[in-house]
């Protein structure tokens, strides 16, 4: 059964809220420093709930830089991305900064605010990408081209932005789909690695990925010959007109969608 647990910020320094506050080395001294960071980002409280478990409480994500939770402000509940204590990094700001370059393009979850050790953003409802392939059945096929559609200018609009998200081969973990499709966590982005976010991210959806065969069977395509060529064309050229090559290919021009 799943349960919550509202729990106010200067709670947190109490077990077991602790251990998530300062995941995987509870610390009394750093959970005083994170608490005054909390006060800075003027989160009230912080909501305990969602699939992934550390001790009895619900977290919305664990990964290996960071525990993601819910947070109330004044505003109503964000997301807030804790930094582990075991992080690879010694602050969130790297990230902070990756992460505004995206939101200025129309990417990413809404970032509200950082400081060292903390990320607060736009929560994302909705499914992870593979879910949502998983039950394509269930759209209508002009439903899921726009959301493909939205998905590869998104990332289309990074390679332009020359931001490389750096994990979109297998991004089941990194692009939630809500009514948007929206690519979350930029820890591993770069502004000076050759990008490659257009071209992994089709690679995973027609061609390498596990539902693959099916989205190109439901798209009507036939050849992925084709689309490896273009592809390639696209990874030289890098253009507007190699990109709506691809789309077209796709049968995702904006003609077929509506
Ligand atoms: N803004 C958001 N809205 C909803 N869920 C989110 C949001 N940000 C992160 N999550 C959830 O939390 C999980 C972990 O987030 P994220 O990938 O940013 O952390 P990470 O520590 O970098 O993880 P990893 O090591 O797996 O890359 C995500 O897979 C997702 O399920
Ligand atoms: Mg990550």
């Amino acid at each position: 059964m799943s349960s919550s647990e509202l729990v106010g910020i200067d709670d947190l320094m109490k077990e077991p809220y602790v251990n998530v506050l300062c995941y995987p080395e509870p610390d009394l001294n750093v959970a005083i420093k994170r608490i005054n960071e909390l006060k800075l980002l003027k989160v009230n409280s912080i909501l305990f709930e969602g699939k992934t478990k550390i001790g009895r409480l619900g977290v919305v994500g664990k990964g290996c830089v960071s525990v993601v939770v819910k947070a109330l402000t004044d505003f109503g509940i964000s997301v807030l991305k804790i930094r582990r204590t075991d992080a690879n990094r010694i602050s969130m700001k790297r990230e902070a900064e990756m992460h505004l370059m995206a939101n200025s393009i129309g990417v990413g979850p809404k970032f509200f605010e950082s400081t060292e050790n903390f990320i607060l953003m736009e929560f994302i409802e909705g499914y992870s990408i593979l879910e949502w392939l998983k039950r394509l059945e269930e759209y209508s096929v002009n439903g899921t081209r726009k959301v493909l559609r939205e998905l590869l200018d998104q990332c289309f609009s990074l390679d332009k932005l020359g931001l490389d998200h750096g994990e979109l081969s297998d991004p089941k973990k990194h692009v939630i789909v809500s009514k948007k499709p929206v690519v979350i966590d930029f820890e591993s982005a770069s502004i000076s690695r050759k990008v490659s976010n257009l071209t992994k991210i089709i690679q995973y959806l027609f061609i390498g990925g596990p539902m693959a065969k099916k989205l190109r069977q439901l798209l009507g395509i036939e050849d992925e010959k084709i689309i490896i060529d273009l592809i390639k064309n696209y990874k030289k050229e890098m253009d507007w007109i190699s990109y709506l090559k691809l789309l077209s290919t796709l049968n995702l021009i904006p003609q077929s969608i509506d």
